[in-house]
């Protein structure tokens, strides 16, 4: 008997030390800024990348692993990367934001980024988070449960990245600067990517099409990524339905659709059968555009092959149809299906009870420029506040209490009401310039309602908070009404994400417990937008004690 305890006990204690080294797994990730001539489209062009590779390397890890990636920067362009959806808990020195948690990597010049990926599992992305330069500097995080842990979904036999992406013939960042120049919106895209390929319907194909091989009865997971700069995108494959069964990183409640619509920034993962007669079938992607206003839009459909073994590469595959690209039925529907899986291992924690209610109107403004073509410049706004980039890290600034970098006036509310979504206002769309971010406190609970306004046109925005997930209570067309709204809330099994599109002319509301101290970004994820300064910082305070405050900040810390 004795013995018996003895030998369970050695087991016992060999099982906890190999599950902890397993779980201490350290990955590590060489990633060289290079210039690298792609052709696509029948252009060939120098473009940044990571690696040489676009789009880029992906990062495997699992639940719990330490990832370092050593980014050494070799182009002209000041260089930071975003993790984006990781939470970087007390870590924000390696979130990426350029002028929020770090100064920009300078030509020549390296900095690792060394993180531990913690409560996490699921399909993440990384990009550039400098001007536009995420266009071409992208890639999957594809973070696997810890070992021996199953899905809470059938086991795939296969599973596979699609990453949308957005393609301009002309140097992006000449695009970007021109918009800027002029003061109005720059150049649409010339085209849309599945997987860096623009598919059958452009010129130049040939090595141009991604193709996905199936075999008849398998079962498929696609870890789908919006990595466009400015467009949301509906995605579906002809003859198929796809399984939703995760969102943003977090597990939800399957059910079958037969399209799908991401912003950028999200991530949606399908379990895809295939169960068809074997052929070949497109998997297209294709904008959603929601503006009251007639501006041109990249309405081009990119396209990929679900391609069954065996089947000839000559046979025409069949178009899939996809939802119109001004379907608000569509995507309100599609929206109000995600629920979180809320199961017993994997709960949503949902706060009940609001410590601090915030509510900020999105706005689009027309601010004096006497440079531009019209004197004016188009800019944007969160509660009437364009917001400016400081010359250095806010993260900086708040842990060395540096003064005069930015204040902590940032409203909780608009300065005036007034009817939101009601008929477009063109008159006084000024807007205030300023550096101004909003102090919450440590654990506290905040909900906050995004709404947008008819301020020279209504538009859908894509709003993505840094170092958190939330949960997206609810969302509305029209007006929020504080009275009878929250009525409307799912408190039980709500979608949690870190991006959420707020519905053209209507609001979103989130929850999120504010248990992570630093500066944390939260901005419209149309990279145009961001570029107008629709965007903020929240500064969450430090709780008690070293548990609860911001790292010291990694000794390579890049100087401004
Ligand atoms: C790209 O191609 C151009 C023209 O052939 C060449 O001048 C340039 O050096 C190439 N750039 C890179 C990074 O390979
Ligand atoms: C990062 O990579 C650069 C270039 O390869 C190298 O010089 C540098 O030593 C590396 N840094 C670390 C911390 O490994
Ligand atoms: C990552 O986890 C390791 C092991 O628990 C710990 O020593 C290290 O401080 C963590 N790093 C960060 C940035 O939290
Ligand atoms: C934008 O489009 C206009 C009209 O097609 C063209 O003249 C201009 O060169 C383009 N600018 C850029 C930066 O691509
Ligand atoms: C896809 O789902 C719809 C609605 O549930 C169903 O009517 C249709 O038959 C399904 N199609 C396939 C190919 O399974
Ligand atoms: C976009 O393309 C679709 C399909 O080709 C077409 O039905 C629609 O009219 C186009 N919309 C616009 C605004 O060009
Ligand atoms: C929007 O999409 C739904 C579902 O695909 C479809 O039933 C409906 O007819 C579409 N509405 C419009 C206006 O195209
Ligand atoms: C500014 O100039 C552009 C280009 O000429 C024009 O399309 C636009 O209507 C003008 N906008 C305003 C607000 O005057
Ligand atoms: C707001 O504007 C909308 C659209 O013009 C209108 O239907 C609604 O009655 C207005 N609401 C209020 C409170 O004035
Ligand atoms: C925004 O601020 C500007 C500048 O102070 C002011 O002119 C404008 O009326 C304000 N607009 C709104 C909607 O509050
Ligand atoms: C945050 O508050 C919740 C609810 O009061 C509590 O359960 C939790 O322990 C707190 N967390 C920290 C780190 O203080
Ligand atoms: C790169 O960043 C440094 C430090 O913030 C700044 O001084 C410099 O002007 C930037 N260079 C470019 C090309 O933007």
């Amino acid at each position: 008997m004795a013995f018996f305890i003895q030998t369970t006990l050695f087991l016992a204690f060999l099982l906890a030390c190999c599950s902890i080294q397993a779980d201490a797994d350290t990955k590590r990730y060489q990633f060289d800024i290079v210039m690298s001539n792609i052709s696509r489209l029948c252009h060939v062009k120098p473009i940044v990348t990571v690696n040489g590779r676009f789009p880029g390397p992906t990062i495997y890890a699992r639940e719990g692993d330490r990832v370092i990636v050593n980014v050494t920067n070799h182009v002209q362009y000041n260089m930071t990367l975003h993790w984006h959806g990781l939470k970087q808990i007390r870590n924000g020195w390696v979130d990426g934001p350029a002028y929020v948690t770090q100064c920009p990597i300078q030509t020549g010049s390296s900095f690792t980024y060394d993180f531990n990926i913690t409560g996490q599992r699921g399909t993440l992305w990384w990009h550039a988070h400098i001007m536009w330069l995420r266009a071409t500097v992208h890639g999957a995080i594809v973070i696997l449960p810890k070992a021996g842990v199953p899905y809470p979904f059938p086991k795939p036999d296969l599973e596979q990245e699609i990453i949308l992406g957005e393609w301009w013939h002309k140097d992006v960042e000449v695009v970007e600067q021109q918009g800027r120049m002029l003061g109005v919106p720059p150049n649409v895209s010339d085209a849309h990517l599945i997987n860096g390929k623009a598919g059958l319907f452009f010129p130049c194909v040939d090595t141009h099409t991604y193709a996905l091989q199936v075999e008849q009865g398998k079962t498929y997971l696609l870890r789908i990524i919006n990595a466009a700069l400015n467009d949301e995108l509906f995605f579906a494959i002809a003859g198929h339905n796809m399984t939703v069964v995760e969102i943003d990183a977090v597990y939800c409640k399957p059910f079958t659709t037969n399209a799908i619509l991401l912003s950028p920034g999200q991530t949606t993962n399908v379990l895809l059968v295939a169960n068809q007669s074997p052929g070949r079938y497109f998997m297209a992607a294709r904008t959603y555009d929601d503006t009251a206003l007639p501006l041109p839009f990249d309405n081009k459909t990119a396209t990929a092959i679900l391609q069954y073994k065996g089947i000839p590469t000559t046979v025409q595959p069949i178009m899939p149809k996809l939802p119109g690209p001004s379907n608000i039925s569509f995507a309100m529907d599609f929206n109000a299906k995600l629920r979180s899986l809320n199961s017993p291992k994997y709960t949503a924690n949902v706060p009940l009870n609001v410590d601090r209610n915030l509510f900020y109107t999105i706005g689009m403004g027309v601010n004096a420029c006497p440079t531009c073509i019209n004197g004016t410049q188009l800019t944007a706004s969160l509660n009437n506040i364009t917001f400016v980039m400081p010359q250095m890290g806010l993260l900086q600034a708040h842990y060395n209490g540096i003064k005069g970098v930015f204040t902590l006036d940032f409203p909780d509310n608009p300065p005036t009401t007034f009817n939101y979504t009601g008929a477009p206002l063109t008159a006084n769309l000024g807007t205030s310039l300023g550096t101004r971010l909003s102090k919450i406190k440590f654990n506290s609970t905040v909900e906050l309602v995004l709404q947008d306004t008819n301020l020279l046109s209504v538009e859908s925005h894509p709003f993505h908070l840094h170092g958190y997930n939330f949960f997206i209570m609810a969302r509305g067309i029209g007006n929020f009404d504080p009275a009878k709204d929250p009525a409307k809330y799912n408190l039980v099994d709500p979608p949690e994400r870190n991006t959420v599109g707020v519905p053209a002319g209507g609001w979103a509301a989130i929850r999120f417990r504010a248990n992570n101290p630093g500066v944390w970004f939260l901005h419209c994820h149309l990279e145009l937008h961001t570029t107008w300064g629709l965007k903020m910082a929240f500064l969450v305070e430090d709780g008690n004690g070293p548990e609860e405050s911001v790292l010291p900040p990694p000794k390579d810390l890049p100087a401004c």
